[in-house]
């Protein structure tokens, strides 16, 4: 099974996937790794794992659905059998979602429905929430909107300041990232629209 990430940054998210990978325990291979900034460390990691690691950068594109076009292309000659959003910060147009309808994952950095969005730690700390968490939802037109698959949480104390949430979010994230992207690839996590199924089970 064939798997395509998409990035736009550091990649620590990619990074407990190929983490994953390189255990077996992702159920499949990372075949390429896009990123539309052309500087984003997560193409190294991408490199430094012998994966292919493409350079797309929305800035030399016209329109959005212009970059979206070419994005679309670069994706198709992988084959891929699941696409990975880890911190890709595009909005991807409606011709994009239905092309890759039910075969593409996001991470959200919130308890969806929840804080959708940007700055959800700072949103859900001045909120006084005590409890954050991730997302792995299915990329719908909806923005993070879509059917989610597999949350985390994680308590919220006193002390904690947007960068600490974030760290404490973040090693959630790279716990069930692998889980759902595996879930997909076994089959047992299956999209379709606006609905999914863990083992014949709706969510
Ligand atoms: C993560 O916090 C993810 O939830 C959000 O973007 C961030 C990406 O981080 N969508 P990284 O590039 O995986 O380190």
């Amino acid at each position: 099974r064939r798997v395509v990430v998409l990035i736009s940054g550091s990649g620590s998210n990619l990074q407990a996937l190929i983490d994953a990978q390189e255990h077996d325990a992702l159920g499949g291979e990372i075949v390429a790794v896009i990123s539309n900034q052309p500087n984003a460390y997560g193409l190294k990691r991408a490199r430094d794992a012998g994966i292919d690691a493409v350079a797309l950068p929305h800035r030399e594109y016209d329109s959005r659905d212009a970059f979206d076009g070419a994005l679309i292309k670069v994706i198709e000659r992988h084959e891929p059998d699941l696409i990975v959003l880890a911190g890709f910060m595009r909005i991807l147009t409606p011709r994009f979602v239905n092309r890759f309808l039910g075969r593409m994952l996001n991470i959200h950095p919130s308890l969806l429905p929840d804080y959708t969005g940007l700055r959800t730690h700072a949103r859900a700390l001045s909120d006084g929430v005590a409890v954050h968490g991730c997302s792995v939802h299915s990329v719908t037109e909806k923005l993070d909107g879509g059917p989610v698959a597999l949350q985390a949480e994680v308590a919220v104390t006193e002390d904690d300041t947007e960068d600490s949430l974030q760290a404490k979010v973040q090693a959630r994230e790279h716990l069930i990232y692998p889980i759902a992207v595996r879930w997909f690839l076994e089959g047992r996590l299956q999209l379709k629209g606006d609905t999914a199924t863990i083992d014949g089970v709706a969510l």
